[in-house]
């Protein structure tokens, strides 16, 4: 099993995926983000870990454009994307999970799946019905295979457990074209077995399609990650592979439930 862990796929080189420089984030007078750094390679997998409000969500939503930042500068494959909005950058293939669902109960889980390939497509302005011949929905059965979900196609999405529900957001993410995604604590409540799913989905994804996950479990946290980034406070304090991160005494101090600061 180490030769699966996405370590072994490290590269000390490697073309950048996503560049952040300086990036603030204010909420009136509360500094969500401070001065964030960071930068993260084509094809690699990054952890961010840190205590609740500590900045990880809405670092989500300035790589996203939902909340840009306040000041700072944000690169995608080498392009500006500070400014842009969101659609853009859904479109240059930058994807995302939310902490809080955002399915639609009333549609089948193929359904859900076809219409996210339909919105990144160019046809999204389509009114044609959904045909099984169609490519975006051979591109939603094939997603629904990488999540483990095909044989609950024809469900509607307000019959899925919460760990399908989870799954199911995952291959929402993967429609279309994605070159890098960005997981808002997919485990969250999920059971161990759902755990491992998740673990095993999330290394099975194409080696060119990069990630980074916010995890509150540190054992989901380091074997799905490359490297991994800790944040207390909308600053980041502390970088490292997982192997470091796992030696590490502050790190331990913090995991076994002192909490930090
Ligand atoms: N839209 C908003 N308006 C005002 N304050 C916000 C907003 N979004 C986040 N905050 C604040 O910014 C800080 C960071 O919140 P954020 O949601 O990014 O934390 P988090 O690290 O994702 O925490 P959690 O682990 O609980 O999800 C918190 O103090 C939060 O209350
Ligand atoms: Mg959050």
């Amino acid at each position: 099993m180490t030769d699966a862990h996405p370590a072994s796929r490290l590269s000390a080189e490697g073309a950048t995926a996503l560049d952040l420089r300086g990036v603030t984030k204010r909420f009136g007078a509360l500094q969500a983000l401070v001065g964030v750094d960071m930068r993260v390679r084509v094809g690699e997998r990054r952890a961010v870990l840190g205590s609740n409000g500590a900045g990880k969500t809405t670092l989500f939503n300035a790589i996203t454009g939902d909340f840009p930042c306040t000041s700072g500068r944000i690169r995608f494959f080498g392009d500006d994307i500070t400014l842009l909005p969101a659609e853009e950058r859904i479109r240059r293939g930058l994807r995302r999970t939310y902490q809080i669902s955002q399915l639609f109960d009333g549609l089948s889980v193929r359904d859900s799946v076809f219409l996210a390939c339909r919105g990144v497509s160019r046809r999204r302005l389509s009114l044609l019905r959904p045909r099984t011949d169609d490519s975006g929905m051979e591109q939603a059965l094939r997603i629904l295979q990488v999540v483990g979900l095909d044989d609950l196609r024809d469900q509607l999405v307000s019959v899925l457990s919460h760990g399908q529900k989870r799954q199911l957001e995952i291959a929402l993410a993967l429609a279309g074209a994605p070159r890098f995604i960005l997981f808002d604590e997919p485990a969250a409540g999920l059971s161990p077995t759902e755990r491992r799913d998740l673990v095993a989905i999330l290394n099975a994804l194409p080696a060119h399609v990069g990630y980074i996950i916010i995890e509150h479990d540190l054992d989901v946290a380091l074997r799905v990650s490359e490297y991994v980034t800790m944040m207390h406070n909308g600053k980041i304090f502390k970088e490292g592979t997982p192997a470091e991160i796992e030696d590490d005494a502050e790190v331990q101090a913090i995991y076994l439930g002192h909490g930090h600061g």
